[in-house]
């Protein structure tokens, strides 16, 4: 089987390079908030060229910490889109915010701007974009949306480590990005791990607080935090996969490349292909097909693992079927979800099975 991720086939020198790093930290018997975590939210800062990076304990906390740092809280409406894990709209709603979904753009699967415009009120504290799959798109329009409408714009960055637009890399357009170190991720650790950037010094020093009981000094709690924090162990892993990140992106890309060079098959539709090579870091390469259901089984028939993100657009999720929404539906969201599917994507994967991958989709009848 073709499969999504495949860890085990990572290189021999990376997994030397994790074990050292692990050994380090057994060794340093210091494993909570120390020097790992202060060396990685360095780096990380560096490569998003921002000022401050807060390691915390996952990327759903990141959104969470990041809204209650902006005092975005009861009696706020945050618009977001459903097309998107589910933990975007949970953090919104752990925040004690309203999320308000608006549509999606059906050649993008992104936040459609008009749409979110229609899900503005007077309530309207922020718009959470979600660059999902991995793309960074049209950030001028949501910078003059957002400043126009007087909202914050904040960026949900878990599938696009460092895609970046006209230059500037995911999470540094707005008051803060969310980024998610959970394994499958461009950049991952060996469990949960996350992080928020922000160019305001103010906006990291509060995340800190929050990340650690709302603590501000030892055993002065200013605020009622979580207990979300980057551990030591996480942190050295993550510093010593970083070193292999331009590699492995560079390797989606190639893949993508092959992908939408040798897909071609009249029941399989490909997304738009991004504006520039810097703006689409392939967390997952999505296909649209009218039977997504017979193409899913067909393809695992045929040694290709697949996935469906997403196949339940949040407002049909149980606990989110009254969230308020865009008064005209949210129909492009509800057509991707019923036509989308994800296909092998990942750095270790051979141009052979890249090659098998194409093959299979093209004899899809
Ligand atoms: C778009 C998006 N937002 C948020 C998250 C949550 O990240 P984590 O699993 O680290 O909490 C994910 C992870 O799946 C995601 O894909």
């Amino acid at each position: 089987m073709i499969l999504m991720n495949n860890f085990q086939a990572e290189p021999a020198e990376l997994i030397q390079q994790e074990i050292a790093a692990v050994e380090k930290v057994i060794k340093s018997g210091w494993y909570i908030l120390g020097n790992e975590v202060r060396n990685f939210e360095s780096a990380w800062a560096s490569r998003c060229g921002i000022s401050y990076a807060v390691g915390v304990g996952n990327g759903m906390d990141a959104i969470e910490i990041g809204l209650r740092a902006l005092n975005i809280g009861p009696g706020d409406e945050v618009i977001t889109t459903p097309m998107t894990a589910f933990a975007t709209v949970l953090a919104i709603i752990r925040a004690g915010a309203t999320p308000v979904l608006a549509d999606i753009d059906p050649i993008t699967a992104l936040l459609d701007p008009a749409s979110v415009e229609r899900c503005l009120s007077s309530h309207t504290r922020a718009m959470l974009l979600v660059h999902l799959y991995g793309q960074v798109r049209n950030m001028d329009t949501w910078i003059a949306l957002c400043k126009h409408a007087d909202i914050h714009l904040l960026e949900d960055c878990a599938q696009s480590h460092l895609a970046s637009w006209k230059g500037k890399v995911a999470g540094s357009f707005g008051d803060w990005g969310a980024y998610s170190f959970y394994p499958t991720k461009n950049l991952g650790t060996m469990g949960d791990g996350g992080a928020i950037i922000t160019n305001s010094e103010e906006l990291a020093n509060q995340a800190r607080v929050l990340r650690n009981y709302g603590q501000s000094q030892r055993y002065h709690h200013s605020e009622l935090g979580l207990n979300s924090r980057l551990d030591e162990m996480h942190a050295a892993i993550l510093t010593a996969r970083l070193g292999w990140f331009d590699f492995f992106t560079a390797r989606r890309k190639e893949i993508a490349k092959a992908y939408f060079d040798g897909i071609k098959n009249p029941l399989v539709h490909l997304m738009a292909e991004p504006v520039d090579s810097e703006s689409h870091v392939y967390h997952l390469f999505v296909i649209l097909c009218d039977e997504r259901d017979r193409l899913n089984n067909y393809l695992r028939e045929h040694g290709v693992d697949n996935l469906i993100h997403y196949p339940i657009p949040v407002h049909h999720q149980v606990p989110c079927k009254s969230i308020r929404r865009d008064l005209k539906g949210l129909i492009h969201a509800e057509a991707h979800a019923a036509r989308c599917l994800s296909i092998p994507c990942h750095p270790q994967m051979s141009d052979g099975e890249a090659n098998k991958v194409i093959e299979v989709i093209n004899e899809f009848k």
